[in-house]
């Protein structure tokens, strides 16, 4: 039975892997012929231009989310020792812009935490959670903070925030794919829906876990538990 349901498990992540890469192609050549329309300057851009050119941008962060999804199961990367406090250092300088312009304020803390895997999922992962602290946030005045923290047996990264109030029920759901919140976040900050699948599939794929948790005074805890490593000499 078990055998079985890995057998149909690995069956569709690889329609997953092979659907989204077939997509590829056409997106692509779409957003070029968008390109080329929008360069022509015997035809001035018209808002029906933009609009395919953010629907086809659309299309093209989702194929590639789920190719990255449906790749990160198959455990096929090379593993490192990875210290999270650099992982996490690095995630806020790449996200700072973003939440300057967010008006959100991100403050890093913590020690070095040693785990083994790999350091570009490991940044992808630690990236997502930080742009979700910082887009589903609070339309003014919100704060981030990211900690990793080395405890017996495992590094730990938490990355909390203020937001809006947030079920328990709600925030159960919040990890599977497509699910994307409720309310005004929702609306002003529509993304595809797969930024904590792909995070719970990377934090998995590292025989480690993923625990939210919504704080009592509005927004989320998210905490990423994986095997402690020792630091590589
Ligand atoms: N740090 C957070 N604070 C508050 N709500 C959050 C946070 N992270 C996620 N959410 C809620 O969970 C939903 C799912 O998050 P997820 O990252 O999977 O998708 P997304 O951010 O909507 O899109 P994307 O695929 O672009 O990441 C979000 O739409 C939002 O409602
Ligand atoms: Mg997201």
């Amino acid at each position: 039975m078990l055998a079985q349901l890995e057998a149909r498990d690995a069956e569709l992540r690889r329609f997953a892997a092979n659907a989204s890469h077939e997509l590829r192609t056409p997106l692509a050549i779409m957003q070029t012929l968008l390109e080329v329309a929008r360069n022509d300057p015997s035809r001035p851009s018209t808002e029906l231009d933009e609009r395919l050119r953010a629907v086809n941008a659309r299309a093209i962060e989702l194929t590639e989310a789920l190719l990255l999804l449906s790749k990160v199961d198959q455990r096929s990367f090379v593993r490192e020792t990875v210290d999270l406090s650099l992982v996490a250092e690095e995630a806020t300088e790449t996200l700072l812009p973003l939440a300057e312009k967010h008006g959100v304020s991100v403050e890093v803390c913590g020690t070095a935490a040693f785990t083994s895997g790999s350091s570009a999922l490991l940044l992808q992962l630690t990236t997502n959670l930080l742009h979700n602290a910082v887009v589903h946030n609070l339309s003014k005045n919100g704060t981030v903070r990211i900690t990793t923290a080395a405890e017996p047996g495992w590094a730990v990264l938490t990355v909390e925030n203020t937001g809006e109030e947030l079920s328990p029920q709600l925030v159960a759901t919040l990890t599977e794919p497509f699910q994307r919140g409720t309310g005004r976040a929702r609306r002003d900050q529509a993304g595809v829906g797969l930024g904590l699948a792909i995070v719970k599939s990377i934090a998995r794929s590292h025989d480690g876990t993923l625990s939210l948790g919504a704080r009592p005074q509005g927004g989320l805890t998210v905490t990423v538990r994986l095997p402690a490593a020792r630091p590589s000499a």
